[in-house]
């Protein structure tokens, strides 16, 4: 099988090193810090062992995946690989200069992805001699276990190129869908309501975090709460990505950063992995009670329900990505409960068109507007499925 190239050994090439290993082929690692790849060695041990453990995997294969992993500091390493992710940092022109400086050593039919969680796959293809190499395979962390990868062409993206990045990463077993090369692709551009309004219902006092949390988790059926979310991905992650988003969308105030969780990364509160973020991780500290109020819960979850599927409904109208593909990657990639486009049918589209006008009535602010495509779909008396 191929040998499939991997740039940046973090939390995110390690895990696809991995996932491609699992698959068969021989990975090579890269990374320009040596300690990182020591990291990422021990990283890919651990997890492995613990799919050991729990019998997922023998004992043989998983040292036989762990021999297919070559780590390298040399991107010349990648000379024979018809295919190389780059999972470095979030900066486009520290990828721009890798990608430029790969494609000097690779062949010229070799694909050049990047995993970039909200940058443009075109600015990188544009650093290249034959940017139709150029597409974005997102995957999701951890990648060994989420099932979710985005692929996403560019502009100057050959289908050809697109059909065999999509076969490949079908055949690692993961489910892949076709998003368009806009801010967010798919996941990250449609979730934004689920962390932005449960901010702005803090802010305005309408509940506590521990109630908002509660409404998302209990009455909602989501798996974690907006804020334990949060608080579990990163605050430093999870507001730069807020904040990529709406420069990108040219500030539209759907996307606005909210201050309450600017001020909790000013502060290092990051989260679970400094002890401290919405919540108190230290030890000893005691969790806030959520007020169960049934009424209060429902309309907590009304409210970013209405604005999750507004923003679903938004990105199939501009075709990012197909209806189904929307409600996929919801599910997979952030284990919603429900795909937001058949939930919208499952409560009516009348209701969420209801819900939309009666938040933008209320605050005249564009935040709130409808989708076109519900208002139609509502005079058209359509369903999305
Ligand atoms: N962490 C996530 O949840 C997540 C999810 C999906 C996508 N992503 C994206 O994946 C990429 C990597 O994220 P991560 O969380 O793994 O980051 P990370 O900080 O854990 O790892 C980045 C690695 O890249 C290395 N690196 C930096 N510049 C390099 C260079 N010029 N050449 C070689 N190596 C270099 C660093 O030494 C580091 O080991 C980013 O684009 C990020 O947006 C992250």
């Amino acid at each position: 099988m191929d040998t499939i190239g991997i740039l940046g050994a973090g939390a995110m090439g390690s895990g696809i090193a991995q996932v491609a290993a699992a698959a068969g082929h021989n990975v090579i690692i890269c990374d320009n810090y040596t300690l990182a790849l020591s990291k990422a060695s021990k990283n890919i041990q651990a997890s492995l062992k613990k799919m050991v453990e729990k019998g997922r995997i023998s004992e043989a294969d998983a040292y036989s995946l762990f021999s297919r992993i070559k780590f390298t500091d040399h991107t010349s390493d990648f000379r024979n690989c018809p295919l190389i992710i780059e999972a470095i940092v979030e900066d486009v022109e520290q990828k721009q200069i890798c990608f430029k400086s790969m494609e000097a050593v690779v062949a010229e039919d070799a694909i050049l992805a990047s995993n970039t969680s909200s940058l443009s796959i075109a600015a990188m293809g544009a650093s290249l001699k034959h940017p139709e190499r150029i597409i974005g395979i997102h995957f999701f962390n951890p990648a060994q276990l989420m099932r979710l990868v985005e692929i996403i062409p560019a502009v100057q993206t050959d289908p050809a190129v697109v059909q065999k990045a999509r076969d490949i990463v079908d055949g690692w077993g993961k489910t892949t869908v076709l998003a368009k090369d806009t801010p967010g692709f798919i996941v990250n551009r449609v979730a934004r309501p689920y962390y932005g309004e449960a901010l702005r219902i803090l802010e305005e006092g309408i509940a506590d975090l521990s109630t908002i949390d509660w409404a998302m988790r209990e009455v909602g059926g989501f798996r974690m709460g907006p804020f334990e979310l949060m608080d579990f991905i990163g605050n430093d992650i999870n507001y730069a990505v807020t904040e990529i988003v709406f420069e990108n969308f040219y500030y539209d105030p759907r996307y606005k950063p909210s201050f309450t969780q600017k001020r909790l990364v000013d502060a290092h509160y990051f989260g679970q992995k400094s002890q401290r973020g919405f919540y108190d991780y230290r030890d000893g500290a005691v969790k806030p009670e959520p007020k169960k109020d049934p009424a209060l819960g429902q309309e907590i979850v009304n409210r970013i329900l209405a604005m999750l599927i507004n923003e679903a409904a938004e990105a199939l109208y501009l075709n990012v990505a197909t209806r189904d593909d929307i409600d996929m990657a919801m599910t997979n990639g952030v284990n919603y409960p429900k795909g937001l486009l058949a939930w919208a049918d499952e409560i009516g589209i009348e209701t969420v068109v209801q819900r939309m006008d009666s938040l933008y009535v209320e605050y005249l602010d564009d935040r709130y507007r409808c989708s076109r495509l519900l208002r139609k779909m509502l005079r058209e008396n359509k369903t999305f499925y």
